[in-house]
């Protein structure tokens, strides 16, 4: 491993093995988006790295993910996540109805009271707490118990299991991680079953329920059944928290930015849209050409795999003013940072994830005058998952 490192960095733009990269990605992409936007890396795929290219490629109906390599990640391929149309329209369609705004605000209400009885806690107990452990973690994992139906225990092994499939979809998994993601699936699709067991023996009206029947009905099978509450269970809680958690530690560096969430309601949305574009949660998303095209002037032949940087097209100073700045008077137009993808893809739970934020943020506003960093602040990025693990505040 540190002979690949060292080789990698040494000749590599993108030195994605290296912990100096994991640490801080944003200047190897602006030195690569300087010189080849669209670039064909050593390793076999294609880095994109320019905003517009970016872009263009999220909403390019052409591209497909069906054919990509998941590794031990397979059965992702049953989730909408890794399906092309028209399985993709078919499986994302049994959800829709459980993500709209309406729907989001019975959800935040479970937010919202996790959130209260945690920081009535936190108050009671002692004056400093762990933003991740305390919080961010086990109330984005309450809702999401909540919205698919079942307890939000085992909270831990759910997440556990997470960080270990996020690890095999990096860009180079090695094979300790792939072992640790093939045993994390098996973990998930037992604890599944069991849950499923109990649903079959006392129904109840959530999303995992609906599941059933659209089973029952012929809609689904059972292993996007299964595929399919795997995906929302990672990603209910794991790039949220990251949002929550990075906008804690922001307003705890900079208290103007608290004051400002507190005092101005109408800048609310920009501190979420700056948290997410600064420091993007999921730093790519993939795709594989399915027939020959052209992207900046580069002709792409098919059957070749697209790493899409919308971590690098967030900072792109073509389109972002003093990209590596958080500003808190910028454009509040939501649709221009990427960290939500777009196109047929683009993230199913946005709405939910910016009001989660929001719930977590506002409480804190209202009740404390400032958030202080009370400790070390500890990391775990992966060349694809950024991810705080310990985040101590102290509250005043
Ligand atoms: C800050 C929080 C979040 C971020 C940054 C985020 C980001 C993303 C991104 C970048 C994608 C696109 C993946 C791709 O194109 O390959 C995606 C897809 C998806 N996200 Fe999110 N997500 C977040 C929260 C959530 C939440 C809370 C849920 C649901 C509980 C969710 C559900 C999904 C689903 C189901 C997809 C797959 C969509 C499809 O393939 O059609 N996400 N998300």
């Amino acid at each position: 491993m540190t002979t690949l490192t060292t080789l990698q960095s040494a000749t590599d733009p993108l030195p994605y093995l290296s912990a100096e990269y994991r640490r801080d990605p944003y200047p190897f992409y602006a030195a690569l988006r300087a010189q080849h936007p669209v670039h064909r890396h050593p390793d076999g795929f294609w880095a994109i790295t320019s905003y517009d290219a970016l872009r263009n490629l999220l909403y390019d109906r052409t591209l497909g993910v069906a054919e990509l390599d998941y590794g031990p990640a397979g059965p992702l391929h049953d989730s909408m996540l890794g399906a092309d149309a028209p399985k993709h329209t078919r499986v994302r369609r049994t959800h829709s109805r459980w993500f709209t705004p309406k729907a989001v605000r019975t959800w935040t209400d479970i937010t919202r009271t996790e959130v209260d009885a945690r920081l009535d806690r936190i108050v009671a107990d002692r004056a400093s707490f762990d933003a991740v452990h305390d919080l961010a973690f086990p109330v984005t994992f309450a809702t999401i118990s909540h919205l698919l139906g079942v307890p939000d225990t085992d909270g831990t092994k759910v997440r556990q299991a997470t960080y270990d499939i996020g690890k095999s979809l990096g860009l180079a998994p090695t094979e300790a991680e792939a072992a640790g993601t093939a045993a994390a699936f098996d973990w998930f699709v037992g604890h599944i079953e069991d849950l499923i067991a109990d649903k079959r023996r006392r129904p109840g009206d959530g999303l995992l329920d609906a599941f059933l029947g659209f089973e029952d009905e012929g809609t689904m099978s059972h292993d996007e059944v299964i595929a399919s509450t795997t995906l929302l269970f990672a990603v209910g809680h794991l790039d949220i928290t990251y949002l929550i958690a990075h906008g804690i530690k922001l307003m705890a560096e900079h208290p103007e930015i608290l004051d400002t969430y507190r005092e101005r309601p109408d800048q609310r949305e920009v501190i979420v849209n700056e948290t997410l574009r600064l420091d993007t949660p999921e730093q790519f998303v993939v795709r594989t050409t399915t027939q020959p095209i052209t992207v900046g002037g580069v002709d792409i032949p098919a059957g070749e795999v697209l790493v899409l940087f919308i971590g690098a097209g967030n900072r792109d100073p073509l389109v972002f003013d003093e990209p590596d700045t958080f500003r808190l008077d910028r454009d509040v137009d939501l649709s221009k940072h990427l960290a939500f993808g777009g196109g047929i893809h683009g993230c199913a739970g946005q709405v939910l994830a910016r009001a989660e934020a929001h719930v977590v943020f506002t409480a804190l506003a209202e009740r404390f005058t400032t958030l202080e960093l009370a400790g070390p602040v500890v990391h775990d990025h992966s060349d694809f998952i950024r991810s705080i693990t310990a985040l101590p505040i102290a509250v005043r």
